[in-house]
Protein backbone atom coordinates (compact mmCIF):
# COMPACT_ATOMS: atom_id res chain seq x y z
CA UNK A 1 0.00 0.00 0.00
CA UNK A 2 0.98 3.62 -1.00
CA UNK A 3 1.68 6.32 2.37
CA UNK A 4 0.93 9.17 0.58
CA UNK A 5 2.01 12.33 2.99
CA UNK A 6 1.87 16.50 2.07
CA UNK A 7 5.53 18.32 3.66
CA UNK A 8 4.42 21.31 1.61
CA UNK A 9 3.92 23.53 4.72
CA UNK A 10 6.17 21.48 7.11
CA UNK A 11 8.14 18.27 7.51
CA UNK A 12 6.34 15.54 9.77
CA UNK A 13 9.23 14.12 11.68
CA UNK A 14 8.02 10.94 12.40
CA UNK A 15 6.70 10.84 8.89
CA UNK A 16 10.42 12.15 8.15
CA UNK A 17 11.97 8.95 10.08
CA UNK A 18 9.10 6.33 8.42
CA UNK A 19 10.41 7.29 4.92
CA UNK A 20 13.95 7.33 6.25
CA UNK A 21 13.82 3.63 7.36
CA UNK A 22 11.63 2.55 4.93
CA UNK A 23 14.25 3.72 2.33
CA UNK A 24 17.03 1.68 4.69
CA UNK A 25 15.05 -0.96 4.03
CA UNK A 26 14.91 -1.00 -0.01
CA UNK A 27 11.61 1.04 -0.48
CA UNK A 28 10.87 3.68 -2.94
CA UNK A 29 9.74 6.92 -2.19
CA UNK A 30 8.79 9.39 -4.45
CA UNK A 31 9.91 13.05 -3.39
CA UNK A 32 9.62 16.21 -4.78
CA UNK A 33 12.77 18.25 -6.09
CA UNK A 34 12.98 21.82 -7.92
CA UNK A 35 12.77 20.93 -11.67
CA UNK A 36 10.65 17.48 -11.07
CA UNK A 37 9.39 14.51 -9.00
CA UNK A 38 11.95 12.07 -8.80
CA UNK A 39 11.32 8.32 -7.87
CA UNK A 40 13.24 7.77 -5.13
CA UNK A 41 15.43 4.22 -3.71
CA UNK A 42 19.10 3.88 -1.97
CA UNK A 43 22.35 4.70 -4.51
CA UNK A 44 23.94 1.73 -2.43
CA UNK A 45 21.02 -0.85 -2.83
CA UNK A 46 21.35 -3.26 -5.66
CA UNK A 47 17.68 -4.60 -4.97
CA UNK A 48 16.18 -1.12 -4.72
CA UNK A 49 17.72 0.37 -7.76
CA UNK A 50 16.35 -2.64 -9.41
CA UNK A 51 12.78 -2.04 -8.52
CA UNK A 52 13.27 1.54 -9.73
CA UNK A 53 13.27 0.10 -13.20
CA UNK A 54 11.11 -2.17 -12.84
CA UNK A 55 8.35 -0.11 -11.65
CA UNK A 56 9.37 2.22 -14.41
CA UNK A 57 9.51 0.00 -17.04
CA UNK A 58 12.95 1.83 -17.80
CA UNK A 59 15.18 0.57 -20.39
CA UNK A 60 18.56 -1.60 -18.58
CA UNK A 61 21.25 0.60 -20.53
CA UNK A 62 20.08 3.66 -19.42
CA UNK A 63 21.65 4.90 -15.96
CA UNK A 64 20.20 6.65 -12.41
CA UNK A 65 21.09 10.49 -11.27
CA UNK A 66 22.28 10.13 -7.68
CA UNK A 67 20.96 12.92 -5.68
CA UNK A 68 22.95 14.05 -2.57
CA UNK A 69 22.86 16.88 0.07
CA UNK A 70 26.50 18.47 0.55
CA UNK A 71 29.90 18.45 -1.01
CA UNK A 72 31.41 16.06 0.91
CA UNK A 73 28.61 13.21 -0.57
CA UNK A 74 30.65 13.82 -3.50
CA UNK A 75 33.90 12.79 -2.23
CA UNK A 76 32.47 9.65 -1.26
CA UNK A 77 30.53 8.44 -3.94
CA UNK A 78 32.99 9.79 -6.91
CA UNK A 79 36.62 10.28 -7.54
CA UNK A 80 37.80 13.90 -6.72
CA UNK A 81 36.67 16.03 -9.48
CA UNK A 82 39.38 18.72 -11.11
CA UNK A 83 39.40 22.14 -11.27
CA UNK A 84 36.71 22.89 -14.31
CA UNK A 85 34.55 20.29 -12.38
CA UNK A 86 34.63 21.56 -9.30
CA UNK A 87 34.11 24.85 -10.70
CA UNK A 88 31.02 23.76 -11.75
CA UNK A 89 30.37 22.33 -8.80
CA UNK A 90 30.93 25.68 -7.21
CA UNK A 91 28.52 27.59 -8.97
CA UNK A 92 26.03 25.30 -9.63
CA UNK A 93 24.95 22.89 -7.03
CA UNK A 94 22.57 23.12 -5.32
CA UNK A 95 20.67 23.56 -8.11
CA UNK A 96 19.33 22.09 -11.45
CA UNK A 97 22.69 20.35 -12.55
CA UNK A 98 24.29 17.49 -13.40
CA UNK A 99 27.72 16.59 -13.25
CA UNK A 100 28.94 13.11 -14.84
CA UNK A 101 31.79 11.91 -12.58
CA UNK A 102 33.50 8.90 -12.54
CA UNK A 103 32.13 6.54 -9.52
CA UNK A 104 33.62 4.75 -6.76
CA UNK A 105 32.77 1.60 -5.91
CA UNK A 106 29.96 2.06 -2.80
CA UNK A 107 27.51 3.43 -5.73
CA UNK A 108 25.83 -0.27 -6.59
CA UNK A 109 25.89 -1.05 -10.47
CA UNK A 110 22.47 -1.05 -11.09
CA UNK A 111 22.23 2.82 -10.48
CA UNK A 112 25.13 3.06 -13.42
CA UNK A 113 24.20 0.56 -15.72
CA UNK A 114 27.59 -1.47 -14.80
CA UNK A 115 29.64 1.96 -16.49
CA UNK A 116 32.25 3.78 -14.53
CA UNK A 117 31.00 7.10 -14.13
CA UNK A 118 27.86 8.63 -12.13
CA UNK A 119 25.50 11.59 -12.88
CA UNK A 120 25.26 13.85 -9.52
CA UNK A 121 23.23 15.95 -8.19
CA UNK A 122 22.18 18.02 -5.58
CA UNK A 123 19.10 19.27 -4.94
CA UNK A 124 17.85 22.74 -4.18
CA UNK A 125 14.37 21.84 -2.09
CA UNK A 126 14.08 21.33 1.15
CA UNK A 127 12.03 17.61 1.24
CA UNK A 128 14.61 15.88 -0.68
CA UNK A 129 16.98 17.58 0.69
CA UNK A 130 16.21 16.51 4.26
CA UNK A 131 15.87 12.71 3.81
CA UNK A 132 19.17 12.73 2.33
CA UNK A 133 20.97 14.62 4.74
CA UNK A 134 19.31 13.15 7.63
CA UNK A 135 19.82 9.30 6.48
CA UNK A 136 23.21 10.75 5.10
CA UNK A 137 21.81 7.97 2.20
CA UNK A 138 22.98 9.22 -1.27
CA UNK A 139 19.10 8.63 -3.51
CA UNK A 140 19.35 7.52 -6.63
CA UNK A 141 16.14 9.16 -8.34
CA UNK A 142 14.64 9.07 -12.05
CA UNK A 143 11.86 11.19 -13.19
CA UNK A 144 8.90 9.69 -11.68
CA UNK A 145 7.12 9.17 -14.61
CA UNK A 146 6.16 5.67 -16.33
CA UNK A 147 8.90 5.40 -19.26
CA UNK A 148 7.93 7.45 -22.33
CA UNK A 149 5.43 9.57 -20.59
CA UNK A 150 5.82 13.42 -19.65
CA UNK A 151 7.69 13.70 -16.22
CA UNK A 152 5.70 14.64 -13.09
CA UNK A 153 5.52 18.50 -11.94
CA UNK A 154 2.70 17.69 -9.06
CA UNK A 155 1.39 14.60 -7.40
CA UNK A 156 -1.70 15.03 -9.19
CA UNK A 157 -0.22 14.06 -12.12
CA UNK A 158 1.35 10.55 -11.07
CA UNK A 159 -0.53 9.45 -8.51
CA UNK A 160 -2.69 7.19 -10.73
CA UNK A 161 0.49 6.09 -12.35
CA UNK A 162 2.17 5.04 -9.08
CA UNK A 163 -0.16 4.23 -6.48
CA UNK A 164 0.55 0.49 -5.03
CA UNK A 165 3.83 0.20 -7.09
CA UNK A 166 5.89 2.19 -4.54
CA UNK A 167 6.01 2.68 -1.12
CA UNK A 168 5.43 6.59 -0.07
CA UNK A 169 4.31 9.73 -2.35
CA UNK A 170 5.46 12.70 -0.88
CA UNK A 171 3.33 15.55 -1.59
CA UNK A 172 5.78 18.91 -1.78
CA UNK A 173 3.50 20.91 -3.93
CA UNK A 174 4.26 22.07 -7.51
CA UNK A 175 7.99 21.60 -9.15
CA UNK A 176 9.05 25.43 -9.69
CA UNK A 177 11.50 24.85 -12.19
CA UNK A 178 9.16 21.99 -14.13
CA UNK A 179 12.02 20.41 -16.35
CA UNK A 180 15.22 18.39 -15.36
CA UNK A 181 18.67 19.19 -14.35
CA UNK A 182 20.85 19.90 -16.88
CA UNK A 183 23.69 17.19 -17.44
CA UNK A 184 27.09 18.06 -17.93
CA UNK A 185 29.88 15.91 -18.65
CA UNK A 186 33.75 17.70 -18.67
CA UNK A 187 35.17 15.76 -21.85
CA UNK A 188 39.19 17.39 -22.59
CA UNK A 189 38.29 20.05 -20.13
CA UNK A 190 35.39 21.58 -22.31
CA UNK A 191 31.97 21.22 -20.33
CA UNK A 192 29.88 19.28 -22.91
CA UNK A 193 25.59 19.65 -22.39
CA UNK A 194 24.32 16.02 -22.77
CA UNK A 195 20.60 17.31 -21.77
CA UNK A 196 19.41 20.69 -21.47
CA UNK A 197 17.80 22.20 -18.28
CA UNK A 198 17.21 25.43 -16.46
CA UNK A 199 21.29 25.83 -16.21
CA UNK A 200 21.66 27.70 -19.90
CA UNK A 201 24.73 26.92 -21.99
CA UNK A 202 25.18 30.87 -21.21
CA UNK A 203 25.43 30.03 -17.52
CA UNK A 204 27.74 27.83 -18.08
CA UNK A 205 30.23 29.49 -20.26
CA UNK A 206 29.48 32.38 -17.90
CA UNK A 207 31.56 30.51 -15.33
CA UNK A 208 34.44 28.14 -17.28
CA UNK A 209 34.20 30.33 -20.27
CA UNK A 210 33.60 27.82 -23.01
CA UNK A 211 31.02 25.41 -23.20
CA UNK A 212 29.65 22.80 -25.48
CA UNK A 213 26.18 21.18 -26.86
CA UNK A 214 25.48 18.12 -28.09
CA UNK A 215 24.64 18.05 -31.64
CA UNK A 216 21.73 15.14 -30.66
CA UNK A 217 19.72 17.43 -28.48
CA UNK A 218 17.30 18.43 -31.00
CA UNK A 219 16.89 15.24 -33.49
CA UNK A 220 15.61 12.12 -33.29
CA UNK A 221 17.96 9.75 -32.33
CA UNK A 222 17.90 5.71 -33.09
CA UNK A 223 18.12 3.65 -30.37
CA UNK A 224 21.04 1.45 -31.57
CA UNK A 225 23.11 4.69 -31.64
CA UNK A 226 25.90 5.22 -29.66
CA UNK A 227 25.35 8.24 -27.07
CA UNK A 228 27.02 9.64 -24.78
CA UNK A 229 24.23 9.74 -22.33
CA UNK A 230 21.50 7.14 -22.75
CA UNK A 231 18.40 8.68 -22.13
CA UNK A 232 19.04 10.58 -25.14
CA UNK A 233 17.43 7.99 -27.92
CA UNK A 234 14.70 6.97 -26.11
CA UNK A 235 11.43 7.91 -26.61
CA UNK A 236 10.00 10.67 -23.56
CA UNK A 237 7.89 12.69 -22.42
CA UNK A 238 4.86 11.20 -24.85
CA UNK A 239 0.92 11.87 -24.78
CA UNK A 240 -0.65 9.08 -25.85
CA UNK A 241 -2.58 11.83 -28.50
CA UNK A 242 0.03 12.28 -31.33
CA UNK A 243 1.14 15.52 -31.41
CA UNK A 244 2.79 17.65 -34.11
CA UNK A 245 5.10 20.58 -33.05
CA UNK A 246 4.98 23.98 -35.13
CA UNK A 247 8.58 25.23 -35.42
CA UNK A 248 8.97 28.79 -34.47
CA UNK A 249 9.46 31.31 -36.89
CA UNK A 250 7.52 34.86 -38.11
CA UNK A 251 4.56 32.12 -40.05
CA UNK A 252 3.67 30.46 -36.80
CA UNK A 253 0.25 31.10 -36.06
CA UNK A 254 -0.63 30.70 -39.64
CA UNK A 255 1.06 27.42 -40.20
CA UNK A 256 -1.26 26.24 -36.89
CA UNK A 257 -3.93 27.52 -38.57
CA UNK A 258 -3.69 26.32 -42.14
CA UNK A 259 -2.83 22.86 -40.61
CA UNK A 260 -5.91 22.70 -38.93
CA UNK A 261 -7.53 23.55 -41.79
CA UNK A 262 -6.45 20.36 -43.48
CA UNK A 263 -7.12 18.54 -40.56
CA UNK A 264 -10.50 16.69 -40.54
CA UNK A 265 -9.24 15.33 -36.83
CA UNK A 266 -10.33 16.62 -33.20
CA UNK A 267 -7.66 18.95 -33.00
CA UNK A 268 -6.63 20.88 -29.65
CA UNK A 269 -3.57 23.64 -29.35
CA UNK A 270 -0.90 23.93 -27.15
CA UNK A 271 0.33 27.24 -27.29
CA UNK A 272 1.23 30.70 -25.82
CA UNK A 273 -1.22 33.30 -24.17
CA UNK A 274 -0.70 36.05 -26.53
CA UNK A 275 -1.22 33.86 -29.79
CA UNK A 276 -4.77 32.06 -28.23
CA UNK A 277 -6.86 34.65 -29.63
CA UNK A 278 -5.17 34.57 -33.36
CA UNK A 279 -5.81 30.66 -33.62
CA UNK A 280 -8.92 28.89 -34.85
CA UNK A 281 -9.77 26.73 -32.21
CA UNK A 282 -12.13 26.87 -29.48
CA UNK A 283 -11.31 27.60 -26.08
CA UNK A 284 -12.10 24.70 -24.60
CA UNK A 285 -9.33 22.95 -27.05
CA UNK A 286 -6.24 25.48 -26.15
CA UNK A 287 -4.04 24.33 -23.70
CA UNK A 288 -2.22 27.34 -22.73
CA UNK A 289 2.03 27.15 -21.59
CA UNK A 290 2.10 30.36 -20.39
CA UNK A 291 3.63 33.92 -22.46
CA UNK A 292 5.90 33.58 -24.64
CA UNK A 293 8.16 36.15 -23.39
CA UNK A 294 8.24 34.44 -19.96
CA UNK A 295 10.11 30.76 -20.36
CA UNK A 296 10.02 30.12 -16.65
CA UNK A 297 6.51 30.54 -16.85
CA UNK A 298 6.70 28.19 -20.11
CA UNK A 299 9.20 25.56 -18.23
CA UNK A 300 7.06 25.15 -15.43
CA UNK A 301 3.71 24.33 -16.92
CA UNK A 302 5.60 22.47 -19.77
CA UNK A 303 4.82 18.51 -18.73
CA UNK A 304 1.39 19.09 -16.88
CA UNK A 305 0.17 21.17 -20.34
CA UNK A 306 1.44 17.89 -22.36
CA UNK A 307 -0.45 15.60 -19.68
CA UNK A 308 -3.40 17.60 -20.04
CA UNK A 309 -3.38 16.83 -23.79
CA UNK A 310 -4.88 13.15 -23.03
CA UNK A 311 -7.43 14.27 -20.97
CA UNK A 312 -9.36 16.53 -24.07
CA UNK A 313 -9.52 13.11 -25.69
CA UNK A 314 -8.54 14.62 -29.18
CA UNK A 315 -6.71 12.84 -31.96
CA UNK A 316 -3.90 15.01 -32.66
CA UNK A 317 -2.22 18.25 -30.85
CA UNK A 318 -0.13 20.79 -32.18
CA UNK A 319 1.85 22.30 -29.95
CA UNK A 320 3.52 25.98 -30.73
CA UNK A 321 7.70 25.96 -30.60
CA UNK A 322 9.89 28.55 -29.42
CA UNK A 323 13.51 30.00 -30.23
CA UNK A 324 15.97 27.37 -29.44
CA UNK A 325 18.34 29.46 -27.22
CA UNK A 326 19.17 28.38 -23.82
CA UNK A 327 15.79 27.89 -22.12
CA UNK A 328 14.06 27.70 -25.19
CA UNK A 329 16.72 24.93 -26.34
CA UNK A 330 16.08 22.60 -23.18
CA UNK A 331 12.50 23.42 -23.62
CA UNK A 332 12.01 22.67 -27.23
CA UNK A 333 14.54 19.30 -26.56
CA UNK A 334 11.26 17.95 -24.55
CA UNK A 335 8.68 19.01 -27.02
CA UNK A 336 10.81 17.61 -30.48
CA UNK A 337 10.30 14.02 -28.29
CA UNK A 338 7.15 14.77 -27.01
CA UNK A 339 6.13 14.84 -30.65
CA UNK A 340 8.14 11.98 -31.91
CA UNK A 341 10.13 14.36 -34.41
CA UNK A 342 6.39 15.36 -36.24
CA UNK A 343 7.19 18.81 -37.30
CA UNK A 344 5.24 21.16 -38.90
O1 LIG B 1 16.09 17.04 -12.60
C1 LIG B 1 16.45 15.88 -12.72
O2 LIG B 1 17.56 15.54 -13.17
C2 LIG B 1 15.47 14.77 -12.28
C3 LIG B 1 15.21 14.95 -10.77
C4 LIG B 1 14.36 13.85 -10.19
O3 LIG B 1 16.44 15.06 -10.10
N1 LIG B 1 15.97 13.47 -12.60
C5 LIG B 1 15.97 12.99 -13.86
O4 LIG B 1 16.43 11.68 -13.97
O5 LIG B 1 15.62 13.64 -14.82
P1 LIG B 1 16.16 10.79 -15.28
O6 LIG B 1 16.62 9.44 -14.91
O7 LIG B 1 14.78 10.94 -15.72
O8 LIG B 1 17.16 11.37 -16.34
C6 LIG B 1 18.55 11.20 -16.15
C7 LIG B 1 19.28 11.46 -17.43
C8 LIG B 1 19.06 10.35 -18.43
O9 LIG B 1 18.95 10.95 -19.72
C9 LIG B 1 20.33 9.51 -18.32
O10 LIG B 1 20.66 8.86 -19.52
C10 LIG B 1 21.37 10.56 -17.93
O11 LIG B 1 20.68 11.49 -17.13
N2 LIG B 1 22.47 9.97 -17.13
C11 LIG B 1 22.42 9.48 -15.87
N3 LIG B 1 23.61 9.00 -15.50
C12 LIG B 1 24.45 9.18 -16.54
C13 LIG B 1 25.81 8.85 -16.78
N4 LIG B 1 26.55 8.26 -15.87
N5 LIG B 1 26.34 9.19 -17.99
C14 LIG B 1 25.59 9.80 -18.94
N6 LIG B 1 24.29 10.13 -18.77
C15 LIG B 1 23.71 9.82 -17.59
MG1 LIG C 1 13.25 11.09 -17.07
Amino acid sequence: MTQIYNWEKNIDEFELNTVINAIKNDKLAILPTETVYGLAASAFSDKACKKIFEVKGRAQDNPLIVHIANKNMIYDIAEAPNEIEEKLIDSFMPGPFTLILNKKDCICNTVTCFGKTVGIRMPNNKIIHEVIKKSNIPLAAPSANISTRPSGTCIEDIKDEFYNKVDFLIDGGKCNIGIESTVVKVVDNIPVILRPGFITEDDIKKVIGCVKLSDKLLKKIDVNENVESPGMKYKHYSPNTKCYLAKNDINQINKVNDFLFSKNDNCCVVGFTEDKEYINIPDNKFICLGSKNNLEEISSNLFSCLRKIDTLNCDIAIIEGLNEKNLGLSIMNRLIKACDGNII
